[in-house]
């Protein structure tokens, strides 16, 4: 008799669907079989049982400007569990040239709060002696992977290519994965002084002064010193079609990457920017025109990018109506955890993807690019057992109201989709039912640490 016994399932496995019961003791998965018998049992009859979805990009409690992200830990777990996520990345933030140890301590402290399991990106806005110094210690803390950018100047995050080369060569020699958020700062800042003469810096300006080839342009770059380094890294929200095919390119030249897009990117254009209030849908690298979005499709269907995450990174409406109508005061970042492995199904139910590579970009191989496979993103027995129920027979229209992200407004407000997660487990544990809402607790999220990224991605 197991502890835990989810019947009847359509349950994912090796690449296809098989129609069993699928067994827990304590926090792991014990047996995929028939007639299995539990102390609990859970009637999953015709639903998808698949692992709990891995998002390896979010930005808890974000300070941008004079707003800060309105999901902390623990709301934002709460969200992402209501969609299905059981596992999270953040960030840490590096302040006033700080080294790498102390921001990483001090985000583990912002972190206690997570309910669901989570790691860190350590970020490096400036790559200073010390920094250099310490990325060797990054992996005996588990914590495999660094975020960068090539954006950012007026707020001293931007790496210059000698930096960017520098990282890439360290972290090549401790095997630590490179991710890049991937913008040509310097010339979207010289657009965007360009705008402001012309006083054109309201919310169509993001099209303006952050044009396609800004991001083509910077993943070309990173890709191609990561070819002649031999480290291993990762762009992070691809927005547009072209950055999508460039990184197919770059790949196929050999270059060791690998890419991730957001639903954003996948549903949304620029004429979001042209309804009221479109600031409220401002994020970088923006949303983009029509015509973009198939393309990224195309990419995930055919594997160059290989997974979803979010960028989750929520204010209120009070938070963007700061900006007073300019661009260069508006905090970027649009809510996302909680909707993403719906909006991802959703596509696969759609004919958009291939349905076992819309689930594998969303569990298996996040988990795998950042070094939790098999314990993350697997029904493999002896892992953890985090679990989404996916009710696929479902019809729902995204609505603020049913939502539990921690902000007052859905960028896919009235969006029809098909599927709906109808039940979350983490380690074992019911922590999202969709009919009871939350029954997690604060703080039961577990620091994972992690390994090297599965070279398989990167080949
Ligand atoms: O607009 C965004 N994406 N805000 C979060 C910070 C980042 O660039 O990832
Ligand atoms: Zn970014
Ligand atoms: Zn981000």
């Amino acid at each position: 008799m197991f502890d835990l016994v989810i019947k009847n399932g359509l349950i994912f496995f090796e690449n296809s669907f098989v129609n069993a019961d699928l067994a827990i003791e304590g926090e792991k998965i014990s047996a995929i079989g028939q007639n299995l018998s539990g102390k609990k049992e859970i009637d999953a009859k015709g639903k998808w049982v698949l692992p709990g979805a891995v998002d390896a990009h979010t930005h808890f409690s974000l300070p941008f400007y004079d707003s800060i992200a309105s999901d902390d830990f623990y709301t934002g777990s709460i969200a992402g569990a209501a969609g299905g996520v059981t596992t999270f990345i953040d960030f840490t933030a590096q302040e006033n040239r700080e080294g790498l140890i102390s921001s990483i301590n001090r985000r583990f402290e912002e972190a206690k709060p997570a309910a669901i399991d989570y790691s860190l990106h350590a970020c490096i806005a400036q790559f200073t002696e010390e920094v250099a110094n310490q990325i060797k210690l990054l992996p005996d803390l588990g914590i495999m992977s660094f975020k960068i950018f090539t954006a950012y100047n007026k707020i001293g995050r931007m790496q210059n290519d000698e930096n960017l080369y520098r990282i890439m060569e360290l972290c090549k020699l401790h095997n630590i994965l490179v991710t890049v958020h991937a913008e040509n700062g310097l010339v979207i800042d010289y657009l965007t002084n360009e705008a402001e003469k012309r006083n054109e810096l309201g919310i169509t300006a993001l099209r303006t002064t952050r044009p396609v080839f800004t991001e083509s342009e910077a993943i070309s770059r990173v890709c191609k010193f990561a070819r002649f380094t031999g480290c291993k890294a990762h762009i992070v929200h691809i927005s547009s079609g072209e950055g999508a095919e460039t990184l197919e390119d770059e790949k196929i030249n050999g270059a060791p990457v690998s890419g991730e897009t957001c639903p954003q990117y996948l549903y949304l254009d620029d004429s979001v920017f042209d309804r009221p209030n479109g600031h409220y849908w401002g994020c970088c690298p923006p949303v983009r025109p029509l015509g973009q979005q198939d393309r990224i499709w195309n990419c995930l269907n055919n594997e160059s990018v290989a997974m979803v995450a979010t960028d989750h990174c929520p204010f209120n409406k009070k938070d963007k109506d700061t900006w007073g109508g300019s661009i260069n005061r508006l905090p970027m970042g649009i809510p996302g955890i909680e909707t993403m492995p719906e909006l991802v199904l959703n596509g696969a139910l759609n004919g958009k993807v291939d349905l076992g590579i819309a689930i594998k970009s969303i569990t298996e191989n996040p988990a795998k690019i950042f070094g939790m496979y098999p314990e993350k993103g697997s029904l493999i027995p002896g892992t953890d057992a985090d679990i989404m129920i996916f009710d696929q027979n479902a019809e729902q229209t995204i609505t603020q109201k049913n939502l539990h992200m921690n902000n007052d407004y859905s960028v896919y407000e009235g969006l029809k989709i098909k599927g709906k997660n109808a039940m979350t487990i983490l380690r074992g544990k019911v922590i999202f039912d969709d009919s009871k809402g939350w029954l997690g607790e604060k703080g039961q999220g577990r620091f994972i640490k992690r390994k090297a990224p599965d070279s398989k991605f990167f080949e």
